[in-house]
């Protein structure tokens, strides 16, 4: 550590690194300026009218939903009993795709986190732990019938076969499959989840500088030749 300051000392200016170090933080994507800031202080049309905390309709330090593809889960798994599957005479992946539906706690992929509340069928406030400070679900304007995501393009309802494929492998054989794909082992920018495409290998529900929480920025369909080599 000290060799490593007296290097940044020697070799940038205070004011330069003072620079860095603010682009840095601001490189940091910020929720709170999102629509996944459900807090009383979000600024989107579903939002809670008495809870301060943002993280919380996702995420809770204690008492989570737990499996090992999860991160500290808070909010109540969808019990869907199918979405289906994608399916094309030229998707490749056909083999290693599953249905995300029938879930339950312990099976649940990263796509079922998305899904607790955009496939319209859980109420947003439902959470496993709710923040102290409240003592219960949150209380909330801008919601469906029931509580739920409301009618519009965020409800992507429960089926997934005219969407996007998702909770599929892919590895060095489906790019071996398939020669417009890009080596899976050499992607940026876009994520996979234990080697498949989950919803949040597009997305980052974190994301606040491009639109729809994309990871890539999609002008010129950037995103998308990520992956694919078109
Ligand atoms: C609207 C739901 C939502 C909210 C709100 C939310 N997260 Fe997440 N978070 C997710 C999902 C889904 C994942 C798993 C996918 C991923 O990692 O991108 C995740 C993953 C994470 C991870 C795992 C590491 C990572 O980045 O992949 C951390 C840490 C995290 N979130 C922290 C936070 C914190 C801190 C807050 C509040 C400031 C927050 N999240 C708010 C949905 C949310
Ligand atoms: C706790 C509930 C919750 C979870 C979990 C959640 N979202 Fe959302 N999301 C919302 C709400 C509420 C909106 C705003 C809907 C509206 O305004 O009509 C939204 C909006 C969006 C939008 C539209 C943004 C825009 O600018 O129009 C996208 C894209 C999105 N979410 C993706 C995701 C993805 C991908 C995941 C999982 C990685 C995820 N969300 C997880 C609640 C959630
Ligand atoms: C292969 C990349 C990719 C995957 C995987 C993906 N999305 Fe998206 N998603 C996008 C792009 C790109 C857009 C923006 C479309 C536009 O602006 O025309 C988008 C838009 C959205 C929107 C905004 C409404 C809309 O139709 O534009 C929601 C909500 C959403 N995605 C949720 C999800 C969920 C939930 C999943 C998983 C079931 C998922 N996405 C998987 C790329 C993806
Ligand atoms: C994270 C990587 C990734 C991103 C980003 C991505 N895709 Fe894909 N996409 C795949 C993979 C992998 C397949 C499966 C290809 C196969 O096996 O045939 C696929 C399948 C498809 C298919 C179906 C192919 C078929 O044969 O039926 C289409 C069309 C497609 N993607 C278009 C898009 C578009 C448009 C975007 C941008 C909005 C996009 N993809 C973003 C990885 C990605």
């Amino acid at each position: 550590m000290k060799i490593r300051l007296k290097f940044l000392s020697s070799s940038l200016s205070a004011a330069a690194l003072i620079g860095m170090l603010a682009a840095a933080g601001a490189a940091h994507a910020s929720i709170s300026s999102t629509k996944h800031n459900l807090s009383i202080n979000g600024t989107g049309t579903v939002h809670s009218t008495n809870e301060t905390e943002i993280c919380i309709f996702c995420h809770t330090p204690h008492q989570a939903i737990k499996n090992d593809n999860i991160p500290l889960w808070n909010h109540t798994l969808s019990s869907e009993a199918s979405y289906g599957v994608y399916t094309s005479p030229t998707f490749d992946g056909a083999s290693t795709i599953q249905d995300l539906g029938g879930t339950d706690a312990t099976t649940a992929a990263v796509s079922n986190l998305c899904l607790s509340c955009h496939d319209g069928t859980i109420a947003i406030n439902s959470l496993n732990n709710p923040s102290n400070a409240t003592g219960a679900n949150p209380t909330m304007v801008g919601t469906g019938t029931g509580g739920v995501m409301p009618a519009g393009t965020s409800n992507i309802g429960n089926d997934l076969t005219d969407d996007h494929p998702v909770n599929f492998r892919y590895d060095a054989a489906l790019y071996a499959a398939d020669s417009s794909l890009n080596d899976p082992a050499g992607l940026t920018g876009v994520r996979l989840f234990n080697g498949y495409v989950q919803c949040a290998s597009c997305h980052d529900p974190h994301e606040s500088t491009n639109p729809t929480f994309l990871r890539v920025d999609n002008s010129g369909s950037a995103l998308c030749l990520k992956c694919h080599n078109k």
